[in-house]
């Protein structure tokens, strides 16, 4: 019988990628999108990295076979390198990584894992968080909490928020970080906000997914932007019965590489510990699921990665990205404070790709239906739709909707 298929409502539109569709349809010839994460070049068309055309070129003849299940080997080590740097250097058998499809299928796979094996009563996701985490958890059936990371009062981390919160996990309660440039707020934890939380968590005995989104793409330094990660790996090393972590790691923003779903997972566990049974299960979860991760990404990635000239062309584009979006944020920030005559610094001192504007969802309705500019409901901004074409106009429009 399919009658329980009869009938079935149609789930609301994904908030992101329906407001895309929405501006794609807007007939407007001034209509501005802030909504997707991401870079656009001055121009606002997409920017293919000079690194990632070199590494293009190179691998023209490529062939189009299948991966193995757990990906590219050389892709997974210099993912590994990338990652966690010399913290892991003659590590092998407790660190268990996979390619995956991107950092969507990593956080799900580590999801679907943990799930299943650790069993945590609750995962804790920051709120506000990427959107998706919560969906991936939820579809886990294991109960999601969240822990307030952000001061809508203060505009920066809610430290006190998150500590009062974790305090009540439990032992293998699994707690979501994210370990760069935080989607959405583009407020950070300093070095030691991240070590108190290192700490309590180690003391609760609380499982660690990171979630790296960002690294390079945040700052231009890919060693900095992966402090957080490495300075929790190094203590999953150093302290005995600690629970671990997983690293999910997406390389669609800082190589530009948004649809050709570049990923890896990685497991890890104290030193007398081996992953090598947790990676076995992460491969048996994506055969199920794809089979195999994307082939061409990976080699673009590898490539880059792995050639010190192209290396260091990825670096020089990282900076490009960067600065482009500071220099933004700092004409965002001083055309508003022109024309408002408020505080807008929160807008150049947030890191990454996104800003959290502050405006209310009725200013956002505003913008959107007075002036045809589109951001996402919670006053998230995507830096990088911004340019010379459209800044001036975004300053004037956000200053009218903001008058009482
Ligand atoms: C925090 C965070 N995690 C994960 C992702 C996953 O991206 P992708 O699947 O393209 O790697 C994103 C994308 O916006 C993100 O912001």
């Amino acid at each position: 019988m399919v009658t329980h298929l009869l009938d079935l409502s149609i789930p609301a539109e994904d908030a992101a990628f329906g407001l895309m569709a929405d501006f794609d349809a807007d007939p407007h010839p001034n209509k501005v999108s802030l909504i997707a994460g991401a870079y656009r070049e001055e121009n606002g068309k997409p920017w293919v990295l000079p690194s990632v055309r070199m590494a293009k070129e190179q691998l023209r003849d490529e062939n189009h076979e299948y991966l193995g299940i757990a990906g590219s080997p050389t892709f997974i080590n210099l993912a590994k390198d990338l990652i966690f740097g010399p913290v892991v250097s003659g590590i092998q058998d407790n660190i268990g990584s996979i390619q995956t499809v991107s950092g969507t299928s990593a956080n799900h796979i580590a999801a679907t894992f943990l799930a299943d094996r650790l069993r945590p009563n609750r995962v804790f996701i920051p709120s506000p968080t990427w959107i998706n985490h919560k969906s991936i958890w939820e579809a886990t059936g294991v109960t999601v909490a969240e822990y307030p990371y952000y001061s809508s009062s203060t505009k920066q981390v809610d430290m006190a928020g998150i500590i009062d919160t974790l305090d009540q996990a439990e032992p293998n309660d699994v707690v979501v970080l994210q370990a760069c440039a935080h989607n959405p707020t583009g407020v950070d934890l300093t070095k030691s906000q991240w070590r108190q939380i290192a700490d309590l968590c180690h003391e609760r005995s609380l499982f660690i997914v990171f979630d790296s989104a960002y690294q390079g793409f945040a700052t231009g330094d890919v060693d900095g932007d992966a402090w957080a990660v490495r300075h929790f790996t190094e203590n999953v090393l150093a302290l005995e019965n600690h629970p671990g972590l997983c690293v999910a790691q997406s390389f669609s923003k800082n190589f530009g590489l948004y649809g050709e779903r570049v990923g890896a997972l990685h497991l890890v566990l104290p030193r007398n510990v081996s992953a090598q049974g947790a990676r076995g299960e992460f491969m048996t979860i994506a055969r199920r699921e794809y089979s195999n991760p994307p082939r061409f990404g990976a080699s673009i990635v590898q490539k880059i990665l792995g050639e010190r000239g192209l290396r260091v062309q990825w670096k020089h584009d990282l900076n490009t990205m960067s600065l482009r979006i500071q220099s933004t944020r700092c004409e965002l920030r001083r055309g508003l404070e022109k024309k408002t005559q408020q505080d807008w610094s929160h807008v150049e001192t947030q890191i990454g790709m996104f800003s959290y504007t502050g405006l209310t969802k009725e200013q956002v309705s505003r913008l959107r239906d007075e002036f045809h500019i589109y951001l996402l409901p919670s006053g998230r901004i995507s830096v990088c739709g911004l340019n010379e074409g459209n800044l001036q106009y975004v300053i004037h429009a956000i200053g009218e909707v903001i008058k009482i």
